[in-house]
């Protein structure tokens, strides 16, 4: 009896073995439970089938000829496509080194020799079983962050429709905040975290009035008061998230304005007291801010900025920011170019 009638097709186990003996048994105790066998002699056999046919699970051998049982697991678990194919490796109950290094290149489970050929399809059925589902949650974390990234893009794009900055200054101050953060050293998954989240930053500002938002004039004490809030408005709107992303975008929009001496806003938090992460954002959105065209400033040039940025460390930024930003001038000023507003940057008035 076929036991995968609610499947399409029967699952495909690809049987790795030298011995024949080994095999003709196998091939009739799975083909007696209904799945489809392939068959190779060795490892680079097996790799070799495998790039035509697309087995659901390798049950190998370990030692064989050309190729070992250890190396195909090790050139399986090298694609990425094959991550999660099961893989059963054959060894004897006695060879505990075999079975540690088993584990060790990636086999899903070993089977002890000799095999049981009653309870194989038991297990093999089990194992397929517990890789469908480990598979069913991998795809499902994966739209589930898809989702995630989706709706932080539109957050942060419904930000940029609020403002006179172009949709461009958000990616260009994130991916200054990247290199700033690739300067100081950090690992590369807080570097995508900071390229994911600062796009966010302003995300408070959907909240600000047209009238102050738009204002192409300098803002009055009072209309300040009201632009400050974007940021406390962004912590709002991004608090309580689970998800380390949006816990970071949350920490950024609060902290993007704060400044190393204590004078910024919203708390007035200094040095160290401010999180790194805003800290870099806050460097990154300022260089920004200065080198792009506002509709009461002609856009500084890349000197005249850095000067600016010179000048306000240990005051408005974190010192040893500033020195790993003058560092990384090059890489930002290939940035500035990639991404540079449509409407050619005209040459700075303060020159
Ligand atoms: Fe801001
Ligand atoms: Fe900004």
């Amino acid at each position: 009896m076929n036991p995968w009638t609610n499947d399409l097709q029967a699952p495909q186990v690809l049987i790795v073995d030298d011995d024949l003996l080994q095999r003709l048994p196998m091939r009739a105790a799975l083909e007696q439970d209904g799945f489809v066998v392939l068959e190779a002699e060795n490892g680079q056999d097996a790799w070799q089938l495998m790039g035509q046919r697309r087995p659901d699970m390798v049950i190998s051998d370990v030692v064989m000829p050309v190729m070992d049982g250890f190396e195909l697991c090790q050139k399986i678990r090298r694609r990425d496509e094959l991550q999660h194919l099961p893989i059963l490796l054959a060894t004897s109950l006695e060879d505990l080194a075999s079975i540690k290094y088993a584990y060790q290149v990636g086999a899903t489970d070993f089977i002890t020799k000799p095999i049981n050929w009653d309870l194989l399809g038991h297990r093999v059925r089990y194992i397929l079983r517990a890789a469908r589902t480990a598979q069913e949650l991998a795809d499902r974390e994966l739209e589930l962050l898809g989702t995630r990234m989706e709706i932080i893009r539109r957050l942060g794009q419904a930000s940029e429709y609020r403002d006179n900055e172009t949709g461009l200054h958000v990616h260009r101050m994130s991916q200054y905040s990247a290199l700033i953060g690739e300067g100081l050293g950090l690992s590369r998954h807080d570097r995508e975290l900071l390229l994911h989240a600062a796009p966010m930053h302003d995300v408070g500002k959907i909240g600000i009035p047209d009238r102050i938002l738009l204002k192409p004039g300098k803002l009055t004490c009072e209309e300040f008061t009201i632009m400050k809030t974007h940021t406390t408005l962004g912590g709002k709107l991004l608090d309580r998230e689970p998800s380390l992303l949006m816990r970071t975008a949350h920490m950024i929009a609060l902290t993007h304005h704060e400044k190393w001496d204590g004078s910024g806003y919203p708390q007035g938090l200094s040095g160290e007291g401010i999180p790194l992460m805003g800290r870099i954002c806050s460097l990154a959105d300022v260089f920004d801010a200065l080198t792009s065209k506002r509709p009461y400033k002609q856009p500084w040039s890349t000197e005249k900025a850095v000067q600016e940025i010179r000048r306000g460390s240990g005051s408005d930024f974190d010192p040893q920011l500033v020195r790993v930003f003058l560092e990384i001038i090059p890489g930002i000023e290939k940035i500035k170019a990639e991404f540079a507003d449509e409407e050619p940057s005209s040459e700075s008035v303060f020159q």
